[in-house]
């Protein structure tokens, strides 16, 4: 048989396998091609990945395992049966780690608690707790976010409606907790937010490497090892600019890393320095001891608590405008519950920070678990099976298989929230009592659960609830028409086009 003979039968062999998997598959939601795997539906429904993983997952009764092409070691099991979220993340903690393959992906925030497993996280996460709890820690948050919103976030939003021009919400929230979290981490207020509207808002070239290192983590996450190694070792394409994001971030926090021990060496700070001087580089130095801390250990945990500080809660924040601002009944409601506990007849703008009257807000409070429950920041979650282990819904888990829960897909099954489950409702939080329903973590996943849960979470609550008061008390949002909001393709779940509204100012009697 001659070469062209060959190559027809290898041809129609090959076609009769794919027809005969496309025919037999063709009613699911995904199909495991041969030699692709999975990956060309992925690639399909990239635009929408979230809501088709939802679909997908729903259609198989919560867990299934993806088959990524062959050799690639791109499979991984896919789960939102909250049982198995419990086992993974709390009974069976110990046998599911982040592992070297998440390391790998989040590479550029190295040894930062995000990234690590074992003792040296437990010791991590000690410091860190014990400077979260530090009373310091919270009232300097709380002042930051005080100052800034007076003296830059009203003052823009005030200019804005007063020239009645559009403004992207999401980047104003962007550089508001960039410069809080700058403030409250390394003692240093970059200034990215001005307090009136300008040609253009001011670059920094940190930020925009944070924004970009996020596109490259997302990247890694989809593509084949073997196809960002090589890119990493070429220096081509996104792998190239995760590397620049890289070098921009270490320049920008060494300045501040030096400084914090050169000013140790001179003034030897104490645990009893004065709060308003508080700066999370200075407390771990404090916490840790200036003998034995290594900038290397500085370096990583502020990045990692940069990263956690901007982007979850200016993502949060734009979720929660948007779904405030397109559900006039719920805003309506919100407004009431400020009248009834804040509003006091001297002042004609109201910024609080009051613990015991942020905690009265009973509805605000359900109103941001929703928005929460609807776009997690983090939509989804991964980690390493150690030892081969059965799931709560009988699935097998190999040693090593890699385990991902989407914490955006829990969030919109009706089996934990109802039929209603994709309805903005912040009543499904109130009891009959007035208070709120306390949701077990392993469902209301936003802040991930058991020992690895979100340190940040009251803090956050504080941070968008203080914002929330000042911003609906003093503004009305209208989001422009025919403005498309919708997640991006990132690790964290920002708006893709961002969020155009337009300001007006509100009476607040
Ligand atoms: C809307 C706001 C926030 C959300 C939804 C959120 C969510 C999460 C999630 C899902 C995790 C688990 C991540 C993982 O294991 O890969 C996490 C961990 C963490 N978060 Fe947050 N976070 C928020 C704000 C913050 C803030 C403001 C801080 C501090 C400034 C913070 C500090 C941390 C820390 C230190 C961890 C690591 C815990 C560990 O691995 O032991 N978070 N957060």
């Amino acid at each position: 048989m001659d070469s062209l003979g060959f190559i027809v039968i290898f041809v129609a062999i090959v076609s009769f396998f794919f027809i005969h998997t496309w025919l037999s598959n063709r009613n699911n939601p995904v199909i495991d091609w041969p030699f692709f795997g999975m990956l060309p539906a992925l690639l399909c429904h990239l635009s929408n990945i979230h809501d088709y993983a939802t679909t997908v997952l729903k259609h198989y009764e919560g867990t299934f395992m993806f088959k990524g092409p062959w050799l690639t070691n791109l499979d991984f099991l896919i789960t939102i049966d909250p049982m198995n979220v419990h086992h993974i993340t709390s009974k069976n903690f110990d046998n599911y780690i982040k592992g070297p393959k998440f390391y790998e992906i989040f590479e550029i925030m190295g040894d930062g608690i995000f990234n690590i497993d074992s003792d040296k996280w437990k010791r991590n996460r000690d410091t860190l707790h014990s400077l979260f709890k530090a009373n310091s820690f919270e009232s300097s948050f709380v002042k930051t976010i005080h100052k800034k919103l007076e003296s830059c976030l009203v003052p823009l939003l005030n200019n804005a409606s007063e020239l009645g021009t559009v403004v992207d919400l999401q980047d104003i929230f962007q550089r508001f907790t960039f410069d809080n979290i700058c403030s409250i981490v390394l003692g240093f207020d970059p200034n990215s937010l001005p307090n009136k509207l300008i040609d253009k808002f001011p670059e920094n070239a940190f930020e925009t490497a944070f924004n970009k290192m996020e596109d490259g983590m997302f990247y890694r996450h989809i593509a084949p090892r073997f196809l960002w190694k090589l890119q990493k070792w070429l220096q081509i394409g996104q792998e190239k600019s995760y590397g620049e994001c890289g070098k921009i971030i270490d320049q920008f926090l060494h300045q501040f890393i030096s400084s914090t021990f050169q000013e140790q060496n001179k003034f030897n700070y104490t645990k009893d320095d004065d709060e308003s001087n508080f700066n999370m580089l200075k407390a771990l130095v404090m916490e840790s001891g200036m003998e034995t801390i290594e900038p290397k250990f500085l370096r990583d945990n502020a990045l990692n608590l940069l990263a956690a500080g901007r982007d979850a809660i200016s993502a949060s924040l734009s979720w929660f405008f948007w779904l405030v601002s397109t559900h006039p009944l719920v805003e309506a409601k919100i407004l009431e519950e400020f009248r009834e506990n804040l509003i006091t007849k001297e002042e004609n703008w109201f910024i609080t920070s009051r613990l015991e009257i942020l905690n009265k807000l009973v509805y605000l409070h359900g109103a941001l678990c929703e928005a929460l429950r609807l776009f997690p920041p983090l939509p989804f979650e991964h980690k390493s099976a150690v030892k081969s282990d059965i799931l709560p819904s009988g699935d097998h888990v190999n040693a090593n298989t890699r385990i991902l829960y989407s914490l955006y897909s829990m969030g919109r099954m009706e089996q934990i929230w109802g039929e209603d489950c994709l309805e903005f409702k912040p009543e499904r939080w109130i009891s009959d009592k007035g208070s709120i329903i306390q949701v077990p973590s392993y469902k209301f996943i936003a802040f991930n659960a058991g020992p690895r849960s979100c340190l940040g979470k009251n803090i956050t609550f504080i941070q968008m609830k203080i914002v929330a008061i000042a911003l609906l008390l003093n503004f009305q949002f209208e989001v422009v028409e025919g403005h498309n909001v919708c997640p991006c393709l990132s690790v964290i779940l920002h708006m893709k086009h961002g969020l155009k509204v337009k300001v007006t100012k509100r009476g607040i009697n």
